[in-house]
């Protein structure tokens, strides 16, 4: 699929989508499993192969019903509600539209005029004047109603979402719609915003991809450190990238049906803070869950380092955590 060009008009579309997305992770209180969708699409990125990544694949059947992705259709559905407010048509798209009804009504005019010179041809051949009179009166009145077409025809125009939409469902021609995986990184940076997290900077103009990357390449929450090593190196990311990006479990809970693994990480499982850092360093508490790979980052020594660091200064894990999502947000992708 074509990059998306960014224009004014599309960086237009991605504000107000930003606004759209926000008001629905409030309302709906689903900021935990809009940043796993985010973190689910990117995370399976492979710096060798330049594939998988944030690309918007996970939209595919093939990719979410991944067992790793289990539950993460409903944060697709949410998205899809978003993506259909905000159709994209190209300008080359509209010009098509334009052109095509253009086009029909050059021809018809065409069309006749040729009948009107054939018919007033024939009539001066053949009829009286009182012929004549009536053959002009049709013609004109033939006009009249060409007239009036053309005039609803550029009043209809005017409603140009209208025009283009039903114009591209009848001739096929494309609409671009933004694109899956800008939505999806966009709803990951908006569900740390309204949160109380830190602003992290985005940077459109993604390509949306249907190829989907074999599963096994998100992380398995029963693995140690190594593992975890082993996945995030493979994306292209450092040490520092694990244990910051592993605070995001300062938001949301594990499910019994979706992961086998059950109950939030924080007191406040809806607020963006270093509290998954400071509860790891207290140990088990009544009602928290830590899964394996969240004590793992206590085994060695340099992600202790982080997590310690982390739970007592939230800015630096703030600072931090925002660099590493905005890596993450754009592994394969080169905004230059
Ligand atoms: C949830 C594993 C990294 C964000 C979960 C769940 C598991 C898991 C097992 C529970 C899913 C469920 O039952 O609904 C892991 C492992 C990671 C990792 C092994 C390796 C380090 C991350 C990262 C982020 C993240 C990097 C974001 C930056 C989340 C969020 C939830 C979650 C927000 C809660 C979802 C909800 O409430 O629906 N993760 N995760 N995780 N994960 Fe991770």
């Amino acid at each position: 699929m074509a990059a998306p060009i960014v224009n004014a008009e599309y960086v237009k579309e991605i504000n107000k989508a930003r606004r759209d997305l926000r008001s629905i992770i409030s309302s709906k209180n689903c900021a935990p499993i809009m940043l796993r969708l985010a973190w689910h699409d990117a995370g399976t990125y492979d710096a060798q192969t330049k594939t998988g990544g944030p690309n918007g694949s996970i939209r595919n059947e093939e990719e979410y019903t991944h067992g790793a992705n289990s539950g993460l259709k409903i944060a697709l559905e949410l998205c899809e509600g978003v993506k259909a407010k905000h159709p994209k048509i190209t300008y080359a798209d509209l010009y098509q539209v334009i052109m095509i009804f253009s086009l029909t009504y050059i021809m018809y005019l065409l069309l006749l005029c040729l009948l009107s010179y054939f018919m007033l041809h024939v009539s001066h051949m053949l009829l009286p004047c009182l012929g004549k009179f009536l053959v002009i009166l049709t013609l004109s009145s033939l006009f009249a109603v060409v007239f009036v077409k053309l005039l609803i025809h550029l009043c209809y125009s005017l409603n140009i979402w209208t025009v283009c939409l039903a114009k591209v469902k009848t001739k096929g021609i494309q609409v671009l719609y933004m694109d899956n995986l800008l939505l999806f990184q966009l709803a990951g940076v908006v569900a740390v915003e309204v949160t109380g997290g830190p602003d992290i900077s985005f940077q459109p103009g993604r390509k949306d991809s249907n190829v989907c990357p074999r599963e096994g390449r998100l992380p398995d929450a029963k693995k140690d450190f190594q593992h975890l090593r082993d996945v995030f190196y493979r994306m292209g990311l450092s040490d520092k990238d694990i244990i910051a990006l592993s605070g995001g479990h300062t938001l949301g809970r594990a499910h019994p049906e979706r992961s086998g693994f059950d109950g939030p990480w924080t007191q406040e499982p809806l607020k963006f803070d270093n509290s998954y850092f400071v509860e790891l360093l207290k140990g088990e508490s009544e009602g928290l869950l830590k899964l394996p790979s969240d004590k793992t980052l206590l085994e060695d020594p340099e992600f202790r380092r982080y997590v310690e660091l982390y739970a007592k200064d939230e800015d630096a894990f703030f600072r931090d955590y925002a660099e590493s999502h905005k890596k993450l947000s754009e592994l394969g992708f080169n905004p230059n």
